[in-house]
């Protein structure tokens, strides 16, 4: 069992109880950067996720004139340069692994007045740009993309017009990349989506003082408005928590308490779908954190049966779907998964990944076009490969806790994207995951 990077050995059993915490939400944190970095006046950020993807975008703003200041590792102090105030960064932005920060950078800077070139790692440079390239262009940006895919080159277009947008996809990341153009456009910028996606964008502009007009899966915004610097307080990632939600529901153990946890109803899909499938999980002293919705999450442990997961809550649940795969392994009966086709465009195709994973453990899965049945039961040990993606290494190394045998997780390294410190806290958490070096 040798690899050239690192690996996560996770061995069977492990006694989940006891108190976690996990890092600050990606998708705010990549948010909280760009604003802050666009708002006239001072930022100050705590809970800021130290990971490689959002530490891509503030190595973005910074290369364009934004001051940070790092005052710990998960606390930021910006001062803003205003929304016309960045500059031409001195080369192409590398946003590695992220396709948040490339897609809502595109947004932000398709109405600058200077050219730029988003670039990203090899698992980046083939997801699907022009989605986001499209409706920006309807405003008047200038952006090419190569065949589709990266690198986006935008030329700076100030005096961008707004419009309105019925989107294809349900999407936050094109959501909220036409959000940031439009704070400069002229005029009002409407959005439709055809399901709920998270509305983190939404709840952060009003923070930042600008008025958003929202009705059901509509939000608009009137151009040209600048944000005023404020203090954000961003909560512990849901879906990081989602991997302990599943740990302590199907490993032995006392109740799990996971604290400080982001529970925004546009994020918490996981928590309906596994209710339905019989799970125990309290949402304790819901409060409000810097307009997102925060608690604290109990888990207990007991059995999971098999669901036809309601599509509805696909939109909702859009990241946990690794986590969710693996809790159907060990389900009784049978779970179907449809209308996730998204998924095979995610940081790797998430359903062959997972299939394919699921398979070398002698699980019985069932590859749709958008989805994935899944027959629960025993699970064996062995290898898999996680294909460079940090949520399906995880998914992993959770679900060894029901293996017969120890279960090796190849190509870790973009754990560090979303989760630093993963495998001490599934320690700390009772699982037994070691990780290995290259
Ligand atoms: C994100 C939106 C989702 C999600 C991603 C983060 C965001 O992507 O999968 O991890 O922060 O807006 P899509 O917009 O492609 O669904």
């Amino acid at each position: 069992m040798s690899g050239a990077t690192p690996a996560f050995v996770a061995s069977p059993g492990g006694r989940v109880a006891g108190e976690i915490r996990v890092p600050g939400d990606k998708s705010i944190s990549h948010r909280a950067v760009m604003l802050a970095g666009i708002a006239t006046g001072r930022t100050e950020i705590t809970g800021f996720l130290d990971g490689e993807d959002c530490l891509a975008t503030l190595a973005a703003m910074t290369a364009m004139g934004v001051r940070a200041e790092r005052l710990a590792a998960d606390q930021l102090r910006v001062d803003g340069a205003g929304r016309g105030g960045l500059h031409a960064p001195p080369g192409p932005l590398d946003l590695g692994n992220s396709g948040t920060a490339m897609r809502l950078l595109a947004g932000l800077l398709c109405g600058q007045a200077f050219d730029t070139v988003l670039v990203g790692d090899s698992s980046l440079m083939r997801r699907p740009m022009e989605r986001v390239a499209a409706p920006l262009r309807r405003m008047g940006a200038r952006i090419e993309t190569s065949d589709g895919r990266p690198p986006l080159r935008i030329r700076g277009t100030p005096g961008l017009v707004g419009c309105q947008h019925e989107l294809e996809v349900p999407s936050a990341q094109l959501k909220s990349a036409i959000l940031l153009a439009a704070l400069g456009a002229q005029g009002r910028t409407e959005v439709r989506e055809p399901a709920l996606t998270r509305d983190h964008t939404e709840r952060m502009l009003a923070a930042f003082g600008v008025p958003v007009e929202r009705h059901d899966r509509m939000v608009a915004v009137q151009g040209p408005v600048e944000l005023r610097g404020c203090p954000i307080a961003v909560p512990g990632d849901f879906s990081s928590a989602a991997f302990f939600i599943v740990a302590g529901l199907i490993a032995d153990g006392a109740p799990l308490l996971i604290r400080n946890v982001g529970v925004n109803p546009t994020r918490t899909g996981l928590l309906e779908i596994l209710r339905l499938m019989g799970a125990d999980i309290r949402v304790l002293d819901t409060r409000m954190a810097g307009g997102e919705p925060v608690a604290d999450l109990e888990i207990h442990p007991g059995p999971l049966r098999g669901i036809e997961v309601p599509r509805a809550l696909v939109s909702t649940a859009i990241d946990e779907f690794p986590i969710l795969f693996a809790a159907a392994a060990i389900a009784e009966g049978e779970t179907l998964v449809t209308g996730a086709g998204e998924l095979r465009v995610k940081e790797s195709d998430r359903i062959a990944v997972m299939a394919e994973g699921l398979q070398r453990l002698g699980v019985r899965v069932a590859v749709l076009p958008d989805g994935l049945r899944i027959l629960g039961g025993p699970v064996e040990g062995g290898v898999v490969d996680s294909h460079g993606d940090h949520r399906v290494a995880m998914a992993f190394a959770v679900l060894a806790a029901r293996a017969k045998a120890p279960v090796e997780i190849q190509d870790v390294a973009n754990v560090q994207t979303s989760f630093p410190g993963f495998a001490a806290t599934a320690r700390r958490s009772g699982l037994l995951v070691e990780k290995r070096s290259a």
